[in-house]
């Protein structure tokens, strides 16, 4: 069968979409499982049985399930909060669209090939990102994955249907692994180019910070009483993004929770979750330190308390060096760029080799509901996906 990509994109354009043109697929939320029945029947029209890992992640085969030298492609279907519809689902369409493009041209792989779906790519539910990939990999202990909850109180285990199996242990009769996703940033408009490879991942990670202070009524209680935590918190935002600049790293504060979030009550907690990247691991952690530091200092003079717990923090990548070139090379000379992203990809290549396929973004905007790539470059990246896989199965 084949399907173009207007016609794929336009099945699941509405899924999930909220009333400003953003999307709200959380993780194992009724859109992301309509999205995934949606997959299955993708994998059914194309004689692709599906498989399953025990973790949430989905794949669906041409070829022998896990036979010796599989190639992985795929991405995610959940979104962060109000983001994209782009972010995922494109590497998703693209795979299946890319199987279609090689069996129209009677390529038989030497390999099988999977689509995977990964679930919780963005942490946006239970607030550990590439969840999926980080379980199949064991790079993450499957109660703690259990145990994981969302903002309602639901766990992960839960939400599942059960604990998480864990670590695969098929994983290593993978051969490779190639993520295609939408640019997140403007190199390849800069570069002219509709589709780019990827060379490493910066460092990133999350930390929850509670500034813990005194609740009291706003009216009556004088100033100079007052241990008020979002005075902490607000001074901290401020510092993390100065640190940040003196740096040449990102540091972002976009998520907050207050209790007892009244107007007329002085808080008695403010929650807040920094988000940091920076080229290296030794800039990262001497940014992350200097922003507790000062925070923590900024507490003993509000008399506030500080509680800062790491919930995830994912390494440097560096994709495989000759493997990138390769495909590059294959591409006609795509240019070979690095992102401030973190993806499944970046995960699994640890443990196989693994390359990145982008797809330019005119804007550079992802995570919002302005991201954007056009259907031409969509297309193109198809047509490059098949390239990778036709040579990564030959
Ligand atoms: C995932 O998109 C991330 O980098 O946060
Ligand atoms: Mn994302
Ligand atoms: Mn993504």
């Amino acid at each position: 069968m084949t399907a173009t990509f207007a016609e794929l994109w336009a099945e699941i354009a509405p899924i999930g979409r909220d009333d400003k043109g953003g999307y709200l697929r959380y993780a194992l939320s009724e859109p992301e499982l309509i999205l995934r029945d949606w997959f299955r029947n993708q994998a059914a029209r194309r004689d692709m049985p599906v498989t399953e890992d025990g973790n949430g992640n989905l794949f669906a085969w041409w070829g022998r399930p896990w036979a010796e030298g599989t190639v992985l492609t795929g991405s995610h279907f959940d979104s962060v909060p109000h983001g994209g519809g782009f972010d995922g689902p494109l590497g998703i369409v693209s795979a299946f669209l890319a199987i279609d493009v090689m069996r129209d041209r009677g390529l038989r792989p030497g390999r099988p090939i999977a689509v995977a779906a990964f679930v919780e790519e963005e942490g946006g539910r239970f607030g550990v990102p590439c969840l999926g990939s980080r379980l199949l990999t064991g790079v993450i202990d499957p109660d703690r994955a259990a145990a994981l909850r969302d903002a309602g109180g639901v766990s992960f285990a839960d939400a599942l249907g059960g604990r998480p199996a864990g670590a695969l242990p098929v994983l290593h009769r993978v051969s490779a692994v190639v993520e295609l996703h939408i640019e997140q940033g403007k190199a390849l408009c800069d570069r002219d180019a509709p589709v780019g490879v990827a060379s490493a991942i910066w460092p990133h990670g999350r930390w929850r910070m509670d500034f813990a202070g005194d609740g009291d009524h706003a009216g009556t209680t004088r100033m100079a009483d007052r241990h008020d935590p979002m005075l902490t918190f607000a001074y901290t935002v401020l510092a993390a993004n100065k640190e940040a600049r003196l740096a040449g790293a990102h540091a972002t504060v976009a998520r907050v929770a207050v209790e007892p979030n009244a107007t007329n009550a002085i808080p008695s907690l403010v929650r807040g979750w920094l988000d940091a990247r920076a080229a290296d691991v030794p800039t990262l952690d001497a940014l992350v330190e200097t922003i507790v530091k000062r925070a923590v200092e900024r507490a003993g003079k509000d008399g506030t308390r500080l509680d800062v717990e790491p919930e995830s923090v994912s390494p440097e990548v560096t994709f495989d060096a000759s493997l990138a070139a390769r495909l590059a090379g294959l591409l006609g000379g795509a240019p070979i760029l690095a992102t401030g992203a973190g993806h499944d990809a970046g995960v699994l290549s640890a443990y196989v080799p693994t390359a990145m396929l982008f797809v330019r973004n005119p804007s550079g905007v992802s995570h919002s509901p302005a991201e954007h790539a056009p259907e031409a470059d969509c297309v193109a990246g198809v047509e490059a996906l098949a390239k990778v896989l036709g040579e990564l199965t030959s």
